[in-house]
């Protein structure tokens, strides 16, 4: 337990909690009490596994060990039970629709960025029918694709704005690096090394670092460079905002067949709950609140329990609208961080 009930968050436990990886937490609260939050991974996995990650990628990056080429033996060993603690939760779930929340609206670090798209591509690999040790070669790819991106320079890499192209050149050698930090690890399979190398390719030739073509690309790279993709159009930049979730599945869709393989974007689209239950909305009749259900056949025009009018002020009585009979309404902004003043969410998202 990281805080005890009744406790009072203040902006120094909030900072804490950040450190330790919770970028966000559900309130109770009288108007939604009755809506179940699903969780993919509970945090105390999602904690555990990203000081694995952090341990991981500190020991594959230290310069003495780069220097003399040294390999450490149990850095297989470390990654592969994280793999093996997300993927025994993972598979409770099994069956259930998959939920897409803790991609976040704003950068979020290296590891929290690692495990998210392990998770999902993890996810979407055992719908597409992975034996266990398929999607633990997998799960690991997915957690390393971008441990190049520790050599490349901080000031590149956490550059506040949009790179210039020889910046942007430097950034693309993270696909390589990862891929010789990788590639002669032991016990480590060839194919996460790949994974790093590849998940830039694009199907129609169109990516980095080598653009190779279709069946060139390995599906495990494919499948992260989806998720990865999804996941970058959803995240603020400081030069833009972030897509909405629909709007970046129309993005992959739009990629079909020339960025993406057909079935894979189908699969996402099936399979991952852009709106789950418990995320907040708002919506462009200026109203918002919660996410309260969804039909299975059409998650992306959920069920909304309006919370607060256009004016931002309480409703004392809730209702709902169902977006898949309104069809006029939309959402225009998700996980704002706290619907109830919308000045602090314009001073956020702006
Ligand atoms: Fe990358």
């Amino acid at each position: 337990m990281l805080l005890g009930k009744q406790v009072e968050l203040t902006q120094q436990l909030i900072m804490r909690l950040q450190q330790c990886g919770v970028d966000f937490v559900y309130i109770e609260d009288a108007l939604t009490e009755d809506l179940v939050v699903p969780e993919m991974i509970s945090d105390e996995t999602r904690i555990k596994a990203l000081s694995e990650i952090r341990n991981g990628f500190r020991e594959l990056m230290s310069p003495s060990r780069r220097n003399k080429g040294l390999h450490t033996p149990y850095i297989a060993k470390q990654f592969r039970s994280v793999m093996s603690m997300v993927l025994e939760e993972i598979s409770d779930h099994k069956g259930a629709m998959l939920m897409l929340m803790n991609m976040g609206l704003v950068d979020h670090y290296l590891f929290q960025h690692s495990l998210n798209v392990c998770i999902y591509t993890t996810l979407l690999g055992m719908s597409d029918g992975l034996s266990q040790e398929e999607l633990i070669t997998l799960g690991m790819g997915a957690l390393l694709h971008d441990i190049g991106k520790t050599q490349i320079s901080t000031d590149v890499l956490m550059k506040p704005g949009r790179l210039t192209a020889e910046e942007y050149n430097e950034m693309k050698k993270h696909t390589e690096l990862g891929f010789r930090l990788l590639k002669d690890e032991p016990n480590l399979p060839l194919i996460v090394a790949h994974c790093a190398f590849q998940h830039h390719e694009r199907l129609d030739g169109s990516g980095y670092p080598r653009g190779i073509k279709g069946s060139e690309i390995h599906d495990y790279a494919k499948w992260i460079g989806l998720v990865d993709s999804y996941d970058a159009m959803t995240t603020n930049r400081v030069y833009r905002s972030p897509m909405l979730p629909h709007q970046a599945i129309e993005g992959l869709y739009a990629g079909t067949g020339t960025l993406y393989e057909q079935r894979m974007v189908r699969l996402f689209r099936d399979k991952i709950v852009i709106y789950p239950v418990g995320v907040t909305v708002r919506l462009n009749t200026g109203a918002a609140g919660v996410v309260a259900g969804y039909d299975p056949l059409c998650p992306h025009r959920p069920v909304v329990r309006v919370l607060y009018d256009e004016e931002g002020r309480e409703l004392s009585q809730p209702f709902e609208i169902d977006m898949m009979k309104q069809l006029s309404v939309m959402i225009t902004r998700v996980n704002e961080q706290n619907v109830a003043t919308p000045a602090t969410v314009e001073k956020t998202m702006g």
